[in-house]
């Protein structure tokens, strides 16, 4: 069952029925001011840290879901009935109701009699503010009067505070109401320097800014008092919960159509210029007014939509395909390349399952989301790069997490995940393939921010690589701290305590568990960090990187090889994890997945196995589950993995995230068919005709899809933000469509599937348009490559040496 439909040409998602099984949301903004906003208009909006620098209030965990937004009322003058556009929150049966999602902007409407209203909303590029645009049309056959009622709720800022700290917070609600514009100055006149204001285009006849006022004695937003009675009441917070509410009044013609513009923005004023007069304790208002004045105005907003429009174009145009799959298609062009900007913007903070208070930007999350939108913003790649480094411990280790707004590690998230470094070194990677900018690795970053411990980031990728080789355990394989890509294979916790955080409690010394998947990871790393090092001149680094990689595969060829597939890790007594020899958590797929896809095995029939067993044991049709058996019940010294019901999450779900290491694995085997299989099990847009078992949005990926042994297999769970994005855009960009960039050039290598005739694809490369055809003669993944005409040797192009900017590109399978 579906509850709507892609618009492909238009790049949308659109809506048709309101009820989703759950909000499904849309981001807006891409630089500093950022919000989320659901198909019936639910969301909040921030300045830059979710946390700390909140706009408006949302009610997490609500019932109903979805409980605080960017909320119209439109009220009809002669029947004194009243109704909101977006469905939500009065949920009146409206027709033609639709939302269409699109590239940073949501227009939501509906008809209700005979009114007809849209709002787009979105947030104009080098603005921190967001641009709802209103247009209302009476279809009716006689005039129409019409009172409009916008609102949002403000938060005081630190989202957490506003949620615990009531004894405070009911007494420091403060605004200013001036010239029609709301100002929320909480806080303002003690160490805040920022407001944010609510605008409206027409003259308003009457506002509200104190929530009681507006919604009466226990009334709710679907119902709110003032809206009821047609009439805000002009009140003023004071302590409480302040709002912002405008009224504006429209009298419309029949077939006549009206817009109005609101704005909800953000400003900082310098300390010393706070208020105005500067003794008072009036906000100074003059960086606000001249940008109110400007966007007030519909063709001015309007522009400022082209202007998103077509920096949404640009950054698509970098990769498109066109392949004979629809579902390839729209999620390469659009969505999936659009859901690792939202990654890129967002780590892991807010979306409907991330509530914006609790995670930071994880450590090895962000490298890991590099590989998805490097091409898009390489500036911005490779200053993510440098924060990160920066937060890189003098050990070569990592917090786990750093705050966005400071840009310091998160000390009460700790660190010890000993995977996290190597992330760091495949960030790089990708974006020195991406870029040729080789400059970056000669960068200064200090550690964990210490001024006087700058190093180039060129050492701190070399501290990456030590960090394990210090930390070998028995069998020579890493040790894996307190956990390793799994969070939650907890092998040194041992925690018997209720609430003790299984990621920051640690009973065990860590000197015994060890992790196959470290392993595998560590092979991959330190032989692209080799690669790196020679291309430097620095050959004696680069031979010791090898050398160790080849060590470390032969330690995984003794002791991480279970005879049909790759072992996951040595718990803290030195026993098997993910062993035949196990009772539950006999095969998991990190280890597997990693290891054939780092090239271990391809040579000596070990992957052929490891990827039959996954086929095997793992794969389900709603996608590769994490392991199996799940593990039934509670283990001390496994910790939070099995924490979970069987079935959810890290527990023997599908976690999409790890899918597209097999579809890698797979291609690095030369099976384009199995690969591709894997891809379209968990691709959102072919599992849109299920939306009511998935659940989730069918157009982003969502980290999890209950595996096997869940009652509700096959439904997924946090979408959005998760390492699923890049991973499963690298895997389809790169692997199966094979279009890679490479140091020397764009490497043509696609493992497609047999029975596709071939494809086409535009890439800008550093500069260079490639138009590339591939098609299919045989049944084999042998290419033979001609460029403008010529045949070249091999299969990577390089830059043309004549400065050309457009380069045609013909590829034969074989
Ligand atoms: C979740 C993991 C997550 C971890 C760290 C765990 O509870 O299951 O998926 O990575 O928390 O936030
Ligand atoms: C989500 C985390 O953000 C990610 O870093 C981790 O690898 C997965 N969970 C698996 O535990």
């Amino acid at each position: 069952m579906k509850f709507g439909h892609f618009d492909d040409q238009n790049r949308e998602y659109v809506i048709t029925q309101p009820d989703t099984p759950l909000p499904w949301i849309n981001y807006l903004g891409c630089q500093e001011y950022f919000g989320i906003i659901s198909n019936t208009a639910g969301g909040y909006s921030f300045y830059r840290d979710a946390r700390l620098r909140r706009l408006t209030r949302y009610r997490y965990n609500n019932a109903p879901w979805d409980c605080g937004g960017r909320y119209i009322y439109l009220r009809d003058e002669a029947s004194g009935s009243f109704w909101s556009p977006s469905w939500q929150p009065t949920r009146h049966a409206a027709e033609d109701y639709s939302c269409r999602h699109g590239m940073g902007y949501t227009t939501i409407g509906s008809t209700f009699a005979g009114i007809e209203a849209h709002t787009r909303y979105f947030v104009p590029l080098d603005e921190n503010l967001e641009i709802w645009r209103l247009t209302v049309t009476n279809r009716r056959t006689t005039r129409a009067k019409i009172s409009v009622f916008a609102s949002v709720e403000f938060c005081l800022w630190d989202a957490q505070d506003d949620a615990t700290n009531f004894q405070r917070n009911y007494n420091i609600g403060e605004v200013e109401v001036v010239d029609g514009v709301i100002y929320h100055k909480t806080e303002y006149r003690e160490r805040r320097d920022h407001y944010a204001f609510f605008a409206c285009s027409e003259p308003a006849v009457a506002f509200d800014t104190s929530r009681d006022a507006f919604l009466g004695p226990y009334r709710g937003w679907d119902n709110p008092a003032a809206v009821a009675a047609g009439k805000l009441t002009n009140s003023v917070a004071h302590g409480w919960a302040p709002i912002g509410a405008h009224q504006v009044k429209l009298d419309l013609d029949a077939g006549e159509s009206r817009q109005i513009v609101f704005i909800l923005g953000y400003q900082e004023n310098p300390k010393d210029k706070k208020f105005d007069p500067p003794n008072s304790q009036t906000i100074n208002k003059e960086r606000a007014k001249p940008v109110i004045a400007k966007y007030l105005g519909a063709r001015e907003a309007d522009a400022a939509f082209d202007r998103l429009h077509a920096h949404w174009e640009k950054l698509l145009g970098i990769f498109q395909v066109d392949t004979p799959d629809v579902h390839t298609n729209r999620m390469v062009n659009i969505w999936n390349a659009y859901q690792c900007m939202a990654t890129f913007n967002m780590s892991r903070s807010a979306s409907s399952f991330e509530s914006g208070i609790g995670r930071g930007l994880g450590f090895r999350d962000s490298n890991q989301d590099l590989l998805g939108f490097v091409h898009m913003v390489p500036a911005r790649a490779r200053e993510r790069i440098l924060d990160l480094a920066s937060t890189q411990l003098e050990s070569g280790g990592a917090y786990h997490q750093y705050q966005p707004l400071t840009k310091r590690g998160n000390n009460d998230i700790g660190g010890g995940f000993n995977d996290d470094p190597h992330w760091l070194i495949l960030g790089v990677a990708a974006y020195l393939k991406e870029t040729g900018d080789w400059s970056i690795l000669d960068e200064k970053a200090p550690y964990d921010n210490k001024p006087g411990t700058e190093e180039p980031l060129y050492e701190h990728l070399h501290r990456s690589f030590q960090y394990t080789l210090e930390r070998l355990g028995q069998h020579g394989l890493p040790l894996i701290g307190r956990a390793d890509w799994n969070d939650c294979l907890n092998l040194n916790c041992f925690s018997d305590t209720p609430g003790n955080s299984f990621q920051t409690t640690t009973n065990k010394d860590g000197k015994v568990a060890e992790s196959v998947f470290i392993a595998g990871l560590f092979v991959h790393a330190s032989r692209e960090l080799a690669e790196i090092a020679g291309r430097r001149g620095k050959k004696e680094d680069s031979t010791c990187f090898l050398t160790a990689a080849d060590r470390m595969e032969e330690a995984i060829k003794q002791h991480g090889w279970d005879g049909e597939w790759f072992l996951r890790a040595y718990d803290s007594f030195g026993e098997k994890v993910g062993s035949k020899e196990c009772e539950e958590g006999r095969i998991f797929i990190e280890s597997n997945g990693f290891c054939v896809l780092a090239g271990i095995g391809l040579d000596d029939g070990r992957a052929q196995k490891a990827l039959n067993s996954v086929r095997e044991h793992l794969a389900t049709k709603h996608g590769l589950v994490v392991h199996q058996p799940a593990y039934t019940r509670y283990y001390l010294h496994l910790g939070e993995i099995s924490s979970y019901p069987p079935g959810y999450k890290e527990n023997a779900g599908v976690f999409c995230h790890v899918n597209p290491w097999v579809m890698i694995a797979e291609t690095r085997l030369g099976h384009g068919d199995e690969a591709y299989d894997y891809y379209l099990r968990i691709n959102p847009s072919a599992r849109e005709e299920i939306s009511e078992v998935h659940r989730c949005e069918p157009y982003v990926y969502a980290q999890m899809i209950a595996g096997k042994d869940a009652p509700t297999h096959g439904e997924a769970k946090n979408s959005w933000l998760t390492g699923t994005a890049a991973w499963n855009y690298y895997a389809i960009a790169q692997w199966i469509l094979g279009v890679r960039p490479t140091y020397d050039g764009l490497e043509i290598a696609p493992v497609i599937p047999s029975s596709w005739p071939g494809f086409t694809a535009t890439r800008i490369f550093r500069g260079v348009t490639y138009k590339i055809a591939v098609e299919r003669k045989g049944a084999g993944n042998k290419v033979a490559l001609t460029v403008d005409g010529a045949p070249i040797e091999g299969n990577i192009v390089s830059a043309p040496a004549d400065g050309r900017k457009e380069v045609s590109i013909a590829a034969v399978l074989s």
